[in-house]
């Protein structure tokens, strides 16, 4: 029997739970066309909840398309213009041969050159002279505004992974070319998200920014324990196991509600369980994806320094003020300006979080693995 659980791709259908709220804020600002920046750490469910939206927008309006780009892999500028217009093309029309034809139409300035395979349908691609498109990137920026223009649709630009623009050669000379295009843009809507937070925030947030106020910025939160518990229950009830409420809940917490761990710990359990999955289950589920993981873990820590290590046995231990003159003796941290470096450091390794209110593990079972092995130390 499959799982009814999902962890790694994005949630859809009957794996998808809650995010409610969040899908009538987006919905609205797509349809209101305001651009929307989604920031929040990894795996908690950007790329699920747009597509999501996306799909029942879809279904809703026949006049809205979504287009969606990654930008997990894309390096450079020029590849981002290749790859801008391939997608657009893409949403624009499912024939070829029409794709063809907007292009020809609306980028004759930047002279495309067209490529086609066996099978041009599944096969056909856009690349331009680089040394043009610098010198018009325009055409290229508002290729999706004169598509909908000319066939009456929205596009909704959705852009994952958007802080890897920060890697480009001139990201704020880049930066600004975008903004001068879209600013105008009257039927085309974008939605920028990413993960690294610090990332997001000083493009979207800093005064001195290009796309500083382009959007309604919504940070993501994790998907409450009462979602969970319901949803883990239905989840078992549905392939004919069974797990109590109780037990449910305590898969949420040990993972701290986090959307990737929750799914990946209710799937190890669901598969150890036969019919009804008790402590016993989950106590084996969680040993057994912390041996699984344990290799990997053991090379993060390798690549720690010591303080780095001591900053996370103090978090591990409830610390809040890691710079009190007591701690930073306890767990041997050296001076408080060490510790700003410490987190800095474990930030750009994506292995802590830092919001306003607190400071935290991203990965909960790298924190569940930590406090076991460190703790008997
Ligand atoms: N609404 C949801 N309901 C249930 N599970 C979810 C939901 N959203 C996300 N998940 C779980 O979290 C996992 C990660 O989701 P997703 O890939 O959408 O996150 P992301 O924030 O885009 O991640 P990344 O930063 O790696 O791109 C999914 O594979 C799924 O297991
Ligand atoms: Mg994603």
């Amino acid at each position: 029997m499959k799982s009814p659980f999902m962890y790694g791709k994005i949630a859809s259908g009957e794996t998808f739970t809650d995010r409610e709220t969040e899908q009538r804020r987006l919905s609205h600002n797509f349809t209101s066309r305001l651009n929307t920046v989604l920031i929040s750490p990894r795996r908690w469910g950007k790329s699920s909840l747009v597509a999501k939206t996306g799909f029942h927008l879809e279904r809703k309006r026949k006049n809205i398309r979504f287009c969606y780009l990654d930008l997990f892999n894309v390096r450079s500028e020029q590849e981002f213009y290749d790859y801008f217009v391939q997608q657009i093309l893409r949403t624009s029309s499912s024939h070829w041969e029409e794709q063809l034809e907007s292009a020809k139409r609306l980028l004759k300035r930047i002279a495309p050159k067209f490529s086609f395979g066996v099978d041009p349908q599944q096969d056909f691609s856009v690349s331009f002279d680089w040394e043009e498109v610098k010198r018009k990137p325009e055409e290229i920026l508002n290729l999706p505004e004169m598509i909908g223009r000319q066939k009456k649709i929205q596009i909704v630009v959705c852009i994952d992974e958007f802080q890897n623009i920060s890697f480009f050669e001139n990201p704020v000379a880049f930066q600004k070319k975008l903004r001068a295009q879209w600013q105008h843009h009257k039927l085309s809507t974008y939605c920028l998200y990413g993960s690294k937070r610090h990332l997001m925030t000083e493009l979207f947030e800093n005064k001195s920014m290009p796309f500083y106020k382009f959007g309604d910025v919504v940070f993501l939160d994790k998907i409450s324990e009462e979602y969970w518990v319901t949803f883990i229950v239905k989840q078992f009830r549905k392939t004919r196991k069974s797990i109590s409420e109780k037990i449910a809940r305590r898969i949420a917490q040990q993972m701290e509600n986090h959307p990737y761990f929750v799914q990946q710990l209710a799937h190890t359990a669901w598969t150890q369980t036969t019919k009804i999955c008790t402590q016993k289950e989950l106590q084996e589920s969680l040993d057994t994806l912390l041996i699984q993981h344990a290799i990997l873990f053991q090379r993060e820590v390798d690549n720690l320094t010591n303080s780095q290590i001591n900053f996370l046995k103090a978090l591990c231990s409830g610390v809040e003020q890691f710079s009190s003159i007591k701690n930073l003796r306890q767990y041997d941290m050296g001076s408080s300006g060490n510790v700003n470096r410490i987190k800095e450091s474990l930030v750009n390794k994506e292995i802590i979080d830092i919001t306003e209110h607190k400071i935290d593990f991203l990965d909960p079972l790298f924190k569940t693995w930590f406090s076991t092995v460190y703790s008997k130390k």
